[in-house]
């Protein structure tokens, strides 16, 4: 016998988590309201550009373009107050938009989508939320470079150990190290500024993929939302996320800068470094045990960038192989755009505050900047400077005295005249004067160099340079 099950009803083998039939699993994985309602803003601005230039070019009558804008002003305050009430039956927000305002205004309500697709209405509302979304990640970048370029200036002096391999390799200063980060956050500014260049083209007008025959002025909408022209190919207009590609890819260079801050930031909050001493409102006690100060806020910008990779790696995967024009794979790229701007901006939030909030242990930072031998490079160059020596066999003399205090546990400068002359005869008493951090740092004048005379020099380029 046939199995005569109404339709409706959940499936039997596969549907027992749906209270009903294939319709509301449809229903389910169609709509996208639940997050693309963030777009109402840039829904509603799109649709007052497009719906007056359709009465400008006589394609609507200026009445219905009033009704249509009054109506869309009111859901705009009701969505706002959040007296708006959306509905997963209507899919989306352009369509729970323009049904609202079909019972606001009646008929005229009909005439907005005229020339126009949900295709082109989405590529122009996404565009506009990343731009914006951009515009306010380079503020957030510029506060992130002014609070380095204040700890910068505060211990352009402040010596400490630079790494490489993070064992002890010599001596720079912490100034100069907060100006790597300036550095780093500077290009991501950048790539901010070259995205929003690339994606100020407008949308809207590509139609559902072909352009349309009404008489339509891409250029006057284009103007009216703020976008520096209109894009040239509508085939490509309703296919392409670049613009939410290139945000991801931005945002995740940006946060892999975070995550090498925060990991130093851990490293150096331990109590065997001590290089820096967190405020309380960035970080966090244990439950357990009473004497720890745990680093949770750089831990967790640390964490961020695994997201946001991700969120960058789902989007180009989600486009990979896609036919033109639009399918409805597209869709699923807002979430990853929406997670990863809201964690990169918490992100820059947290490390602005903490590079502000924390405290530099400046003795800690001397003491180990004298350890681990970390002025052997300049006693070397002393031998090719002073004494002639090709660097090679300076490099070697070096390391001769280095492993004589080693055997004797101490530091290179606590070597005597005597058993340094016993490894070169020509080393003087005013090598002395080089196997200090103070002359190490104050010696490395090279453009770009740890010497605090240049990194003085790059604060000030920076201050200058917005
Ligand atoms: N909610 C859809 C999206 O985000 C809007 C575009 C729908 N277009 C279509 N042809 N079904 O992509």
């Amino acid at each position: 016998m046939a199995d005569t099950k109404d339709a409706t009803s959940s499936n039997q083998m596969w549907g027992g988590r749906f209270a009903s039939g294939p319709d509301a699993i449809m229903e389910e994985i169609n709509a996208s309201i639940g997050f693309d309602k963030k777009l109402f803003a840039q829904d509603i601005r799109g649709s007052i550009a497009h719906a007056t230039m359709l009465a400008e070019k006589g394609i609507i009558s200026h009445q219905d373009k009033g009704k249509i804008v009054e109506g869309l002003n009111t859901i705009m305050s009701e969505i706002e107050s959040g007296r708006f009430e959306f509905s997963r039956q209507l899919e989306d927000i352009h369509m729970n938009i323009e049904a609202r305002l079909s019972v606001l205004i009646g008929p005229a309500a009909g005439r907005l989508h005229t020339a126009r697709s949900r295709n082109d209405q989405v590529a122009l509302d996404f565009r506009l939320w990343v731009k914006e979304e951009l515009v306010k990640t380079e503020a957030m970048l510029t506060a992130l470079i002014a609070a380095f370029l204040d700890r910068a200036e505060e211990h352009a002096e402040t010596v400490m150990p630079g790494f490489t391999h993070l064992q002890t390799a010599q001596p720079v200063t912490f100034g100069h190290h907060c100006m790597a980060y300036v550095e780093m956050f500077g290009r991501d500014r950048a790539r901010v500024r070259h995205a929003i260049d690339h994606l100020d083209e407008s949308p809207i007008g590509a139609a559902a993929l072909a352009g349309t025959g009404f008489p339509i002025d891409r250029h006057m909408t284009a103007k009216a939302l703020g976008f520096r022209e209109p894009t040239r190919n509508s085939i490509d207009t309703v296919s392409d996320r670049d613009f939410a590609l290139e945000f991801l890819s931005v945002a995740a260079i940006c946060a892999m800068h975070l995550s090498r801050l925060a990991e130093e930031i851990v490293l150096w909050s331990t109590p065997q470094f001590g290089f820096v001493r967190l405020s309380d409102a960035f970080s966090t006690g244990s439950s357990i045990m009473p004497q720890k100060k745990n680093p949770d806020a750089a831990e967790l910008v640390r964490a961020k960038t695994g997201r946001i990779n991700g969120s960058l790696v789902a989007l180009l995967t989600i486009m990979k192989g896609l036919p033109l024009a639009y399918s409805k794979d597209m869709q699923e790229d807002k979430e990853q755009v929406f997670d990863a701007a809201e964690n990169l901006e918490l992100a820059i939030a947290a490390m602005t505050g903490m590079m502000r909030d924390m405290t530099i242990r400046t003795d800690r930072m001397r003491a180990a900047a004298g350890s681990g031998y970390s002025t052997a490079t300049d006693l070397a160059d002393w031998l090719v400077r002073e004494a002639g020596l090709p660097f090679r066999d300076a490099h070697h003399a070096t390391g001769h005295a280095v492993a004589l205090a080693e055997k004797k546990g101490c530091e290179l400068a606590e070597l005597s005249l005597e058993e340094l002359q016993a490894i070169n005869p020509a080393i003087t008493q005013n090598v002395f004067d080089v196997l200090t951090v103070d002359a190490s740092v104050a010696s490395r004048q090279s453009f770009g160099g740890t010497a605090p005379s240049e990194v003085r020099k790059q604060i000030a380029y920076w201050r200058n340079r917005n």
